[in-house]
C-alpha cells in the first residue's frame, strides 16, 4: 500500500481532474477544507469513483453530540480515513468514533479515525504563548496521542519529529500520519515542524502527507514516485 498521501489542496474540480490524470494508477489522496468548501462532498464521491483512496481531512472539533452526528454522515461516504482534533477531549473523540461506527453501511469497513495533535504549522513558542499550553511540543503531542488511544482512535496526525515517541507510548500499530514533509532544500512555506521523507522513514512514520512538494512540482507524478521510494525503502 502507498505510504504517501497527496494533499489535494485545490479549489476547482478542473484542477483536481487534470492533476490526477498525471498518475497511471490509483493513489492515496487527502481532501481537506479548501476543496470540500469549494466543490462540496460530491468531489469526494467523484475521486473515490476514480478508484483513489481518500483521507478526508475535515478536522472536526465541536461538542460531542455534533461531532458524532457529523461523523455519522461522513462514514456513509465510504472514505478510508477521517479525523478530528484531539483538543476536543476524550469524550468528543469517543463520540466521533461512535458516529463512524453507526454511520458505516452494513458490510463496509469503518473508516480509520485519527486525531490531530498539535498542527505542524505551530511552533513551540506559539503553543506556549498563543495557545497557552506550557512545556515542550513533544510532551503535549504524546499526551494528546495517549488520549486518542484511550478514546479508541486508530492513530494521530503529528510531525515526523514526534512519531517515534508516539509509537513508544501508544504501540507500533497506533498509526502516525505525518504532514510537514519537505524535500531537502525545498521551501518550508507556512510549516514549522518539517522533515524529509527519508527522516520520516527513519523515525518510523506509517504514512506521510505531502501537498505542495508534489502539487507544485514540475513533474508531480515523478516527484511522487521519488518520495514514495524514499519513504518505503530508502533508495532514491
Ligand atoms: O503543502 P503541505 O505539504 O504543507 O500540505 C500539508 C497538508 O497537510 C495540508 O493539507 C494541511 O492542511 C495538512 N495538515 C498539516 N498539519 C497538520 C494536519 C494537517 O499540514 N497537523
Amino acid at each position: 500500500m502507498s505510504r504517501t498521501i497527496i494533499a489535494l489542496d485545490f479549489s476547482t474540480r478542473e484542477q483536481v481532474i487534470s492533476f490526477l490524470k498525471q498518475f497511471d494508477e490509483p493513489v492515496y489522496v487527502k481532501i481537506g477544507m479548501e476543496l470540500t468548501y469549494a466543490c462540496g462532498l460530491e468531489m469526494v464521491r467523484e475521486v473515490k469513483g476514480m478508484g483513489h483512496k481518500i483521507f478526508l481531512d475535515l478536522k472536526l472539533h465541536d461538542i460531542p453530540n455534533t461531532v458524532k452526528g457529523g461523523m455519522k454522515n461522513l462514514a456513509a461516504l465510504g472514505v478510508d480515513i477521517v479525523n478530528c482534533h484531539c483538543g476536543g477531549g476524550i469524550e468528543m473523540m469517543k463520540a466521533a468514533k461512535q458516529g463512524l461506527i453507526e454511520g458505516t453501511p452494513e458490510g463496509q469497513e469503518v473508516p480509520k479515525l485519527i486525531g490531530v495533535t498539535i498542527l505542524t504549522s505551530t511552533s513551540q513558542e506559539a503553543m506556549n504563548n498563543e495557545l497557552g499550553i506550557p512545556g515542550a511540543v513533544l510532551d503535549t503531542v504524546v499526551h494528546y496521542a495517549k488520549n486518542a488511544k484511550e478514546a479508541g482512535l486508530d492513530g494521530v496526525v503529528c510531525s515526523v519529529l514526534e512519531a517515534r515517541a508516539i509509537h513508544e507510548a501508544c504501540g507500533d500499530d497506533f498509526l502516525t500520519v505525518t504532514p510537514g514533509i519537505r524535500l531537502a532544500g525545498g521551501s518550508v512555506d507556512d510549516q514549522k515542524r518539517v522533515a524529509t521523507p527519508e527522516l520520516a522513514r527513519k523515525q518510523g512514520c506509517d504514512m506521510i502527507v505531502v501537498g505542495r512538494s508534489i502539487t507544485k512540482a514540475e513533474n508531480p507524478a515523478e516527484t511522487y514516485r521519488m518520495i514514495e521510494k524514499e519513504i518505503s525503502d530508502g533508495r532514491i
